[in-house]
């Protein structure tokens, strides 16, 4: 007898027998049988539990713990930043590194890259992709995506969302949620909502018009919960009708759970939650992080002193607080539980593997917009090319660490000049570096240190001296700067306070122009930048910060090996004022900051005020051109319950394979209320081979062509004359029909 056999034959019949008729579910108690249905699992579960049971499964028991039920066998659950890949480890009570060495995560590209994409299979790859990774680190729930608008240029975290527009972060951001949740891991969406700043984020209260809420900063949020099924929203620190968002009437109970008919649960921000009282009647579920008075700010027995622990216990103890509310919360919470922690048929998840790498390299890619490109400069054919210089800090810093909640310690992160080194080589072309200019010397963030060591002893004249008699020597010029995650760049925590670049970056550029005309400036960065050299650089490609894979990426766009077919999320104003958030809003605000340009955000502002942008929302180049013609629509007139369908030819005109991200825009030429001349209302990304003609189309409903009548508290869509425009960008337009809505 073969003992290896001998030894798994036994024990398995022993497992059988210990689980009735062959493990059948009649053994297990109701809430443990997942061929019930969910809610009667957890009415089960509910009616088994005690008050303090009730209460426990409602608060922290850790930074991102919270308790399951012991004594039942629930499990806790385990949550995780972030957007763009698993943090490491922290310590049971503090933020600081645990130390281990397992931990180490795919960084994907941030989640501007992703909406620079406009493809929703980069979105549900990315989704697939960092939920595995979630699902292998067995957490629960997954702290994103961020779907906060883009309002200005100076927010310091716009690099974690997805961009000015709510229809184009509405279509990304569903996949990405979808496909983590595959992994029997929870999205949480945040931070809903209206945290478009960082300055006072705590506590600023955010004054904005129903219609701007409603037809800008919601719609994103709603796709999650409604299309997405998200199981968890994040509430944001700041205030909204003079509520903390994290225990807001308005926003949880109103709109999230009544109206949109959220079943999940509404996670605090980490500390977003101040009061007993308003976290239990305004829709907190779940309360992490919060610093409890009372006891030393944070110390470890903090936890029973949160809001939603033994305070809330006392007020049901003395009959101030209902059980109902009490058992909508833990309903929520199980359901959270069950969906994740306690579910048995996940997948079982991988970590740092091939296939993420690739899809971190094929979403950057993808993602990477070509803003410029005159002269043929791009792509630069290494093989062509004797002698190639790379000027810049932002080529050799790595930017997955720091920047905040969303910082990740990478097992390596290929940067932009290691990339770019190794292809340019592998083609015999030789590649030098200059640093060109000293940003941020730190690099350690939380307890994780990239070990760089970027220390420079040259002045800013000698660095610039260096890097332009180097560039007289070069064949070619390939600048790489833009933004970092430091404070007041590309960080939580803090906004940026300038919309220059930083470090006396453009003198650096300046200087290259004049020393080189075959130069090319990539920006590595989250968020539109001033370009006041534009005129005298050739070309420019704006590459995000883009996770593990960033040099490689960039090498393949640069080289060739991809030919770019990103389109930027948001606009590039020339001028900070010509953005409406400076021109006509308030921004940061005190106390209070006011939205004054209210739906005139981003490219809306752009078209009401006739103000040219330095790049327009939905502008990217290719290394091929295109054509869209014959712009036309199916009928005349659209019913109130029908449809009207536009189509439009899209023709690849160059001589090399591409995809080009066609546009559709509507515009109601006349309405009671002030609209924008545009908005997107649909887009499609066509791969065509050279010559190949495509006809993409567009679906128009009536809801496509409403809009939020604050006055009635209702959308409408009004009748009469509307036009679709079509194009390849929301400042070139192709085509367009006019048509009337009956
Ligand atoms: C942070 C961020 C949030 C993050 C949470 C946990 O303050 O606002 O996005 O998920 O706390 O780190």
């Amino acid at each position: 007898m073969n003992f290896k056999i001998l030894f798994n034959v036994v024990p398995a019949l022993f497992l059988a027998g210990c689980a009735g008729n062959g493990g059948g579910s009649k053994d297990l108690a109701p809430y443990q049988n997942e061929t019930l249905s969910l809610e009667e699992r957890v009415e089960d579960a509910l009616s088994r539990m005690t008050l303090e049971e009730k209460v426990a499964v409602l608060h922290a028991q850790s930074k991102f713990s919270s308790a399951g039920v012991p004594r039942l066998g629930i499990p806790e659950l385990w949550c995780t930043d972030g957007p763009h890949g698993i943090r490491p480890e922290v310590l049971w009570d503090d933020w600081d590194q645990a130390g281990w060495t397992n931990d180490s995560c795919t960084a994907f590209p941030a989640l501007t890259c992703l909406a620079a994409t406009w493809n929703p299979e980069m979105s549900a790859l990315y989704g697939k992709s960092i939920g595995e990774e979630a699902r292998y680190r067995e957490k629960d729930v997954l702290l994103g995506p961020g779907v906060n608008i883009y309002r200005t240029p100076l927010n310091g975290r716009n690099f974690e969302y997805m961009g000015e527009d709510p229809y184009l972060a509405s279509r990304m951001v569903v996949p990405y949620v979808q496909e983590v949740q595959k992994n029997g891991v929870a999205a949480c969406v945040k931070h809903f909502a209206l945290n478009n700043q960082e300055t006072n984020r705590q506590s600023v209260n955010v004054v904005v018009d129903d219609r701007a809420l409603y037809e800008i900063y919601l719609p994103a949020f709603k796709a999650a919960v409604q299309e997405g099924g998200a199981w968890s929203v994040m509430g944001s620190y700041n205030k909204y009708k003079g509520e903390h968002c994290c225990h807001n009437q308005y926003l949880l109970n109103g709109i999230l759970k009544r109206d949109w008919g959220f079943d999940g649960v509404v996670i605090s921000d980490w500390g977003g939650a101040h009061d007993t009282k308003q976290a239990v009647e305004n829709g907190l579920d779940l309360e992490f992080g919060s610093w409890t008075n009372g006891l030393d700010w944070g110390a470890s027995n903090a936890y029973d002193n949160y809001y939603l622990a033994h305070p809330y216990l006392e007020l049901l103890k003395k009959g101030e607080a209902d059980e109902k509310t009490l058992d909508d919360k833990v309903r929520r919470v199980l359901r959270l539980i069950f969906r994740t922690a306690m579910n048995t048929r996940k997948p079982f998840g991988s970590l740092n593997s091939p296939e993420h790498l690739a899809a971190a390299r094929r979403i950057a890619g993808e993602g990477m917009v070509l803003l410029k490109n005159e002269g043929g400069v791009l792509p630069l054919d290494p093989a062509a090319t004797k002698r190639l210089l790379v000027v810049g800090e932002n080529a050799v810093k790595m930017m997955t660490v720091g920047g905040g909640s969303s910082s990740l310690k990478v097992r390596h992160e290929c940067l932009p000049l290691e990339g770019i080194r190794t292809a340019a080589e592998a083609a015999g072309c030789e590649v030098a570096f200059e640093r060109g200019y000293v940003g941020d010397l730190r690099t350690e963030f939380d307890g994780v240190n990239s070990g760089q060591d970027l220390s420079e002893t040259r002045s800013e004249e000698q660095l610039i001296a260096d890097a332009v008699a180097a560039a007289k020597e070069a064949d070619a010029v390939i600048f790489v700067g833009g933004l970092n995650k430091s404070r007041h760049q590309d960080s939580e925590g803090s906004d940026r306070e300038q919309y220059g670049l930083p470090y006396a970056q453009d003198r650096v550029i300046e200087a290259l122009s004049a020393a080189n005309p075959r130069l090319a400036v990539v920006l590595v960065s989250g968020n539109a930048v001033a370009m006041p050299w534009l005129d005298r650089v050739p070309a420019v490609l704006e590459a995000w910060f883009s996770g593990s894979e960033t040099g490689n990426a960039l090498a393949d766009v640069l080289f060739g090996k991809v030919n770019p077919s990103g389109k930027l999320p948001f606009t590039f104003p020339v001028r900070l004022e010509d953005n409406g958030a400076h021109a006509m809003g308030e921004f940061p605000g005190g106390d209070s900051v006011r939205y004054n340009e209210s739906i005139f955000v981003g490219y809306r502002w752009h078209d009401a005020k006739a103000i040219r942008p330095l790049f327009a929302f939905g502008h990217g180049l290719s290394y091929t051109t295109f054509e869209v013609e014959n712009v036309k629509a199916d009928r005349m007139s659209l019913s109130a319950k029908g449809t009207l369908r536009v189509t439009a030819d899209v023709t690849n005109t160059g001589d090399r394979a591409g995809a080009e991200v066609v546009q559709l825009y509507v515009g109601d030429e006349e309405s009671t209320l002030p609209r924008p001349v545009k908005e997107l209302k649909g887009f499609e990304k066509v791969m065509l081979e050279p010559g190949e003609t495509r006809t993409v189309a567009f679906e128009i409903t009536p809801e496509a062509l409403s809009y939020y009548d604050d006055t009635k508290g209702e959308w409408t869509a009004e009748p009469g004359a509307f036009t679709a425009f079509v194009g390849v960008a929301s400042d070139d337009i192709r085509g367009s029909v006019n048509f009337t809505l009956e």
